[in-house]
Order: structure tokens, then sequence, then C-alpha cells
């Protein structure tokens, strides 16, 4: 269990660092923005949230359900950011906007997930 929760932390801050960072980096651009990148750490940020707190009730740890339902938002409008972002560069279309979303509350959520205890 404890190896499993650190393979699933672990992967859960790479997925942070991949949008984060790759918003940092891009957000000053116009175009071309990675966005696959972007795309799959969103849902990897979901799918080892979720693990997290299975293992988490599992094992009989208390949860802040009011953080985790928070978050979970969040990273729903992460994920819905990440994928327009996918089909605008697909059609041609505006990427920026859907691209600064998925960014924007990423970033949001590291700072719920660290200032709210
Ligand atoms: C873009 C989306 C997300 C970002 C940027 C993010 C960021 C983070 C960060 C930075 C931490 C480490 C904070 C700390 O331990 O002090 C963390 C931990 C955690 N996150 Fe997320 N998170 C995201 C989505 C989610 C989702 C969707 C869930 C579950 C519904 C979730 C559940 C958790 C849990 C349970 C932990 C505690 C891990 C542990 O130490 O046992 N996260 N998250």
């Amino acid at each position: 269990m404890d190896i499993l929760h650190s393979i699933l932390v672990a992967a859960h801050l790479l997925g942070m660092a991949v949008i984060v960072g790759t918003f940092l980096v891009q957000m000053r651009k116009k175009s071309d923005f990675a966005v696959v990148p972007v795309l799959i750490a969103a849902i990897v940020q979901l799918v080892t949230g979720l693990a997290l707190v299975g293992l988490a009730e599992a094992g009989d740890f208390d949860l802040n359900y009011a953080k985790i339902g928070t978050k979970l938002v969040i990273a729903v409008i992460v994920l819905a950011g990440a994928i327009g972002a996918f089909v605008a560069q697909r059609r041609g279309t505006r990427v920026a906007p859907w691209f600064h979303v998925a960014g924007g509350f990423a970033t949001i959520n590291l700072l719920v997930a660290v200032f709210w205890r």
C-alpha cells in the first residue's frame, strides 16, 4: 500500500508539473502550444487524484471532502480546457483561451492543494 501511495503521489506531482510548467513557459505564446502533454497530464491528475482518495478511504485515513470536492470540480475544468485546446488545435481555431483555462485552473488547484489544510 505504501509503495502504491508513493507511486500515485509521484505521478500526481509529475502531472501537476507538466500542466503548470508547460503553461508558465508558453503562456505568452500566440500559437504552437504543447497541447497533448497538457491533455494527458489533465487525465493523469483526475485518475491519480481519485485513486489517492480511494486509497485513503481504504486505509481509513481522514479526508477533507470539501477540499477533495473543490479539487475535483477544478480538475474537471482543467480537463475541459485541455480537451478544448486539443480540439481547437485540430480545427485550426484559437487555442490560447482554452490553454489558459487549463493552465490557470491547474495553478489554482495547486494553491488549493497546498494552502487548504
Ligand atoms: C489539476 C489538478 C490537480 C492538481 C494541480 C493537484 C495538485 C496537488 C498537489 C500539489 C498535491 C500535494 C499537496 C500536499 O500534499 O501538500 C496534491 C495532493 C493530493 N491531491 Fe491533488 N491535484 C489535482 C487534482 C486532484 C484531484 C482531481 C483529486 C481527487 C479528486 C486530488 C486529490 C489529491 C489527494 C488525495 C492528495 C494527497 C496525496 C497524499 O499526500 O496522500 N487531486 N494534489
